[in-house]
Parts: structure tokens; C-alpha cells; sequence
């Protein structure tokens, strides 16, 4: 975070970083995150509502979401949230009559999300910068402008504009054609309407190293880049906005570890490769549902051994499955070739939408989370618990037996 803030504030002397919450909302990720002078970015009542618990001032958060509900809007206007990202004309419309019946909407800005039309090289399931997206307003097809225009007309207190093109982008040039189609469309609709734009976001998305060939930009260049491209849209319009970026994974993708214990090691015989060895652990897709959501790939590595005696140096390829009722793969690795049951495995490159993203399939208890401190130079450091792992109760405390079907 220190680093991203830096490298922002080291191109232009107004930038603000918002933490996208949704990557890790664990309430420590958060207090951290707002005491190293981030904004939170929440895409939900329900992530605002962490970014409250975690002492961060409504005002210091944005919300987001392409289908929010009116009570969640209108939660996040009476909570004080410093912006509201737009994301359609119905959006707009629900605002509007929030801020009538309330006399204004306080302290909130609005900006209107931009579907920029650009196509980022990732995972198309996590590309939402291009025309055919359910988020936003169209640049090319005139929605946008429509939208801006529908704000001045409502008296709304728009000050810019955002677009988030996507996520793990290893290949920015998606994210500099968006900076500089948001500047044009700034610029424009000065020229088209006097609209004097106050705030350019262009979301989150730098890619971070999860394994070998995965490249990701220094986010110091990355800033320069993003800026740079913004900026040379804007040049000779006299707009000076301030310049913001959300990234989440970025932030803590690589600060998070997961360690699984491994219980059975079973080699099958599999097609083509002769003979498959299985390494179960004791978690899998409802901690880490990436891999079945998009081939996910991550580095993993042996840190303790049950067994006692030599070690071995060997090492062989096995597939680490998880305990999930379906193929539930996650990772094809080599690992030592005595690997066994009681040993525990890590998993780099997890602290981002993975606990965020963790359900209680199969009914399993979510694991829990410890934060390391850092300690004070020469220090030791310091393990704490900030989430503690999900107990039996919970896993049932919303059920509802109706009387007649119990026994
Ligand atoms: C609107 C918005 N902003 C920011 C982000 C964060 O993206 P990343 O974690 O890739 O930086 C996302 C991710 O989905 C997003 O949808």
C-alpha cells in the first residue's frame, strides 16, 4: 500500500488510492488500509458495513455495484459514504428521489461508471471494460453522454467519471487506452455541456505474480502509464481532476499464505501420463474457488513434514485436490516425492479474493485468518488472530426447522 501510494503520488500531485475491498474485507485489511491513508472501495451494504465496524468514516468510502437496491443506497447516503459510482439511468433516477425527499444527498458525490469499450488481455471472466458489459454507461453508444447530461439536468452532485476494465491485467495497455478514453470523454463533455470533471477513477486491476511467465508491470511504471495517459487526454482542457485508482489485488494478493494439511496421497492410473498421484488437503474450493472459477494457478510449496527421518530432495508432479464433492482440483505442482499425510503445504498469493470469496460448501467451517506484524526494525514480529475460525453453531444458526418436519 505505502509502495502503490507512493509510485501514485510520485506523478501527480493530486491522487487518492482506494483499496478495493472486495479482494480481502477481513476488518484488519481494512484498518490498515484506511491508516495508510487509503479510501475504501465497497461494493456492497454489506462491505460497507465492514469498512464501518473497521472504524473507517463512511466518508472515506465508495460504493459500487451495477444492481445496488434503493435501501442499500439509501443506507450508504444516511451513513454519509463519501461517493456513489452510478452505474445506470435507473440508478440515477432512485438518487435523484432520494436526494428530494432528504433535501440533497449531504456530503456525497456521484460518479457515473463508464464502460470505456476496451478489451482487456485476461480472464474473460474478469474483463468488464469492453462495450458488452452489464456495467456502466456506454461511451460509444452515447449513454454516457445521456447520463451526465440527466445528472446536470436532476441538479446532482456529479464530479467525474470511473471505468475498471478489468482484473490481473498483466498486459496494461487496455488500462492506458481507458485512462485515455476517460480524459476524451472528459474533456468532451466540457465542450458538449461546460461539465467541469473534478475526479477521474480508472479502477483497480494490475496483475500480480502468481506463477512462473506471469510478469506483472512494477506498479511504478504502471502509475506513470496510467497518469500519463490520462493526463495527455486532458491536456490544454483546463480540467485539473484528481486522479484515482481502486486496486485490490494488487494490495494484499501477495501478503496472503494459505497452509493446508494434507490427509490422503493416492496415485491413480490416468490416461496418457501413466499413473495420477492425488494429494488431498484439508480445504479446496469453498476457501479458494478460483481455481474452479478460472484455472487459477498459484505457487505451493512443502513447509512441514509429519514424518521424521532423511528427506528427500526429489520431487514429482501430483495434483493437490481439496475435499469438495466436485473434481475440486487446485493445483497441478511438483512437489517432494514423499509428500504425506500430516504435512502442511502453503499456497503463495492468497490474500486476495480468497477469503472474501470463501463459502461453507459442504459445510465446511471457513478457516480462520492470523495477521503477522510487522515488527519495529530488529523486532520479532507478532501473530494475531482476526478472524477466528467459524464454529459449528454458526454453520447452522440461520436454519429454521418448521414444526411438523421435526422429528
Ligand atoms: C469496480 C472495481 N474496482 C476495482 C476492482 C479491483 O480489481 P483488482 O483486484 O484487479 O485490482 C474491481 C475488481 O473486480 C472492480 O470491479
Amino acid at each position: 500500500m505505502r509502495r502503490y501510494l507512493a509510485a501514485f503520488r510520485a506523478c501527480y500531485e493530486s491522487v487518492e488510492l482506494n483499496y478495493a475491498s472486495k479482494a480481502n474485507s477481513t476488518l484488519a485489511v481494512l484498518a490498515i488500509a484506511a491508516s495508510e491513508g487509503l479510501m475504501i472501495d465497497v461494493a456492497s451494504e454489506g462491505e460497507l458495513r465492514a469498512a464501518l465496524a473497521a472504524g473507517v468514516p463512511a466518508e472515506r468510502c465508495h460504493l459500487h455495484g451495477n444492481n445496488k437496491g434503493r435501501d442499500e443506497i439509501l443506507f450508504a447516503i444516511e451513513q454519509g459514504i463519501g461517493q456513489i459510482v452510478v452505474d445506470h439511468f435507473g440508478e440515477l433516477e432512485t438518487i435523484a428521489e432520494i436526494s428530494a425527499a432528504r433535501g440533497g444527498l449531504g456530503d456525497t458525490e456521484l460518479v457515473l461508471r463508464l464502460a470505456p469499450g476496451v478489451d482487456p488481455i485476461t480472464h474473460e471472466k474478469i474483463s468488464t471494460g469492453q462495450a458488452d458489459t452489464k456495467f456502466g454507461f456506454n461511451i460509444a453508444d452515447g449513454s454516457a453522454e445521456r447520463a451526465l447530461r440527466r445528472c446536470l439536468d436532476l441538479g446532482l452532485p456529479l464530479v467525474g467519471f470511473h471505468c475498471h476494465v478489468g482484473s490481473q491485467l498483466l498486459d496494461p495497455e487496455a488500462q492506458r487506452a481507458a485512462g485515455e478514453l476517460l480524459g476524451r470523454f472528459a474533456v468532451r463533455m466540457k465542450q458538449h455541456h461546460g461539465f467541469e470533471t473534478r475526479h477521474l477513477n480508472v479502477g483497480g486491476g494490475l496483475g500480480v505474480a502468481y506463477g512462473e511467465g506471469d510478469e506483472p508491470m512494477e506498479v511504478e511504471e504502471y502509475c506513470r502509464l496510467v497518469v500519463q495517459s490520462t493526463l495527455g487526454a486532458i491536456q490544454g482542457s483546463g480540467l485539473k481532476p484528481t486522479l484515482a485508482q481502486e486496486p485490490g489485488r494488487a494490495l494484499v494478493a501477495e501478503s496472503g499464505v494459505t497452509l493446508y494439511r494434507v490427509g490422503v496421497v493416492k496415485s491413480v492410473p490416468a490416461n496418457g501420463i501413466g499413473t495420477r498421484t492425488y494429494v488431498s488437503v484439508d480445504g479446496g474450493l469453498a476457501d479458494n474457488p478460483r481455481p474452479a472459477l478460472y484455472g487459477s494457478r498459484y505457487p505451493v510449496e512443502r513447509v512441514s513434514r509429519a514424518t521424521s527421518g532423511t528427506e528427500t530432495h526429489a520431487r514429482r508432479a501430483v495434483t493437490v485436490c481439496g475435499r469438495h464433492c466436485e473434481a475440486d482440483t487446485l493445483f497441478e505442482v511438483r512437489l517432494p516425492a514423499d509428500i504425506g499425510p500430516g504435512d502442511l503445504i502453503q499456497v503463495l498469493a492468497t490474500g486476495a479474493y480468497n477469503a472474501s470469496m470463501a463459502s461453507n460448501y459442504n459445510r465446511y467451517p471457513r478457516p480462520a485468518t492470523v495477521l503477522i506484524r510487522e515488527a519495529d526494525p530488529g523486532g520479532e514480529g507478532e501473530a494475531v488472530l482476526v478472524q477466528r475460525r467459524e464454529a459449528w453453531e454458526e454453520m447452522l444458526a440461520r436454519e429454521i426447522l418448521p414444526e411438523g418436519l421435526a422429528r
